[in-house]
């Protein structure tokens, strides 16, 4: 059999370790493959720097439409990032008639429909393995192996670089600007970590986790979305005092034929699973309505992590299996749009962090804000502020700013909105304050 020709484009910390596994474990491939696979192409913007992967001369250069065109090329490889160019480039190379593979949940998310359309137009093939949980195999769980069941939940820790800052912090009391640059340093984080902390990398994950397993479109601007950017180290301290784990948690839930979606830092009971997750790793637990619940956990992020999940798919291509499952299962399919719950009627319980002035009938008032909106108190910390000595009524500026921690029981998100329309006005409360919800 001839054999499997590969153009990369990209070489970065996902395409290095694609281009390692393809050179240095060429022989491992061909016999998983049943044929060779080659790498032909790799196109990076600056082909004059050193790399970190040995290639033979001729092999790195910038010529994209090079690659693209070249007949000898079957699968164009994409771990470029980025949504205009990468989307340029993969469908030129589906309208060439080249399988493509791509790690690009950002460009799914906004592209994807025109993606898999041109896809479907060639007779060609789109893998993504790698855009959903680095090196765990959530694609081909979701989109085959549970293909008997409908799909009801999913409860997934789904950005690498968040779990690895939080248990950072969590663990050492790192500060969180200095966790940010060891996850940049270490190729978990994304060009522009922004995406990482403020939720919008998980939230482009369980946009395509809920095209799969629900068959209906979402957008990240459809839900809350919101990132551990908001948090201090207190609250991972405070969380954990009450038995819980705070996570970067998204949640796609069936109930009553809506769907709750959002993606929020949240607080775990810490005897959960997904509260036992640390460093880069993620977690996808799914709910099928005859499996029950199975859990898929692994590393996330990182060069040969995600670089595993890319050469998967490569195999798949190159023995020919991805090709025929591709067009039967319609993994991008447009099936009757399942409602979303609105925002106001999701119910859970909440974990607030204020600052306030330590003097009398604050926390009485903050509970009456809460008592009238329905919302009951379900605990409160306050740890002891300095003595103010003698002074039994200090001015206003004396009195010592000291966080106060509420936890509260079930209420809907119309509730506690209303609530914090009326927090807003109490003088006693200093600053923001920090909400969680809580996932018992
Ligand atoms: P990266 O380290 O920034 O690498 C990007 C690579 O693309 C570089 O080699 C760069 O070339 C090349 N490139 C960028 N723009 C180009 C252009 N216009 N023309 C030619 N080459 C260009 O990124 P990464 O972390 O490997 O991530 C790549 C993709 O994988 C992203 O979509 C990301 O979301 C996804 N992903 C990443 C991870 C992870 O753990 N890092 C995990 C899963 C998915 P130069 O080297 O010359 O600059
Ligand atoms: N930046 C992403 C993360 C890479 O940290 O999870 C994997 O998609």
């Amino acid at each position: 059999m001839r054999p499997f020709h590969v153009a990369l484009i990209g070489l970065g910390t996902v395409g290095t370790g694609v281009a390692k596994l393809l050179v240095e474990h060429a022989d491992r491939n061909a016999r998983r493959a049943g044929r060779s696979i080659v790498l032909k192409h790799v196109i990076v913007r600056d082909a004059q720097r050193r790399r970190g992967v040995a290639l033979v001369n001729g092999l790195l250069h910038s010529d994209v439409a090079h690659a693209i065109e070249d007949p000898e090329v079957d699968a164009i490889v994409e771990v470029m990032g980025g949504t205009d160019l990468a989307r340029r480039h993969l469908l030129a190379a589906l309208n060439a008639g080249k399988d493509v593979v791509t790690a690009n949940k950002a460009l799914l998310c906004v592209h994807g429909d025109e993606i898999f359309a041109a896809a479907k137009r060639n007779g060609r093939t789109v893998c993504f393995e790698a855009a959903v949980a680095g090196g765990v195999p959530v694609i081909a769980g979701v989109g085959q192996s549970l293909s008997g069941n409908q799909i009801t939940g999913i409860e997934a820790i789904l950005n690498g670089t968040s779990n690895y800052i939080l248990t950072q912090m969590s663990a050492t009391g790192s500060a969180f600007d200095d966790v940010v640059k060891e996850a940049q340093a270490l190729g978990y984080a994304e060009a522009d970590p922004t995406m990482d902390i403020d939720g919008t990398d998980a939230a482009q994950k369980l946009a395509i986790l809920v095209r799969i397993a629900f068959g209906t479109k979402v957008q990240p601007a459809d839900f809350v979305r919101q990132g551990i950017d908001t948090l201090e180290a207190s609250d991972l301290a405070y969380a954990a005092e009450l038995g819980y784990a705070v996570k970067l948690l998204a949640r796609a839930k069936l109930t009553g034929g809506k769907l709750e979606l959002h993606v929020q830092p949240t607080l775990v009971r810490r005897d959960r699973p997904l509260a036992q997750v640390d460093g880069a790793r993620n977690m996808i637990a799914v709910d099928g309505d005859a499996v029950g619940t199975v859990w898929w956990s692994g590393p996330g992020a990182g060069q040969m992590a995600t670089a595993s999940a890319v050469v998967a798919d490569v195999i798949d291509l190159a023995v020919g299996r991805a090709q025929r499952t591709f067009p039967q299962l319609d993994l991008w399919g447009d099936g009757a749009p399942v409602p979303l719950l609105p925002i106001e009627n999701i119910r859970r319980r909440s974990y607030f962090r204020f600052n306030v002035e330590d003097r009398p009938h604050v926390v009485a008032d903050i509970a009456d804000v809460l008592g009238r909106h329905e919302i009951s108190l379900a605990s409160i910390i306050q740890h002891e502020a300095p003595d103010l000595g003698e002074a039994d009524d200090p001015p206003q500026e004396m009195h010592p700013i000291v966080p106060l921690v509420v936890m509260t029981h079930r209420a809907t998100e119309g509730q506690v909105r209303a609530a914090e329309a009326e927090f807003a006005r109490l003088s006693a409360l200093r600053g923001p304050w920090v909400r969680m919800p809580v996932a018992d």
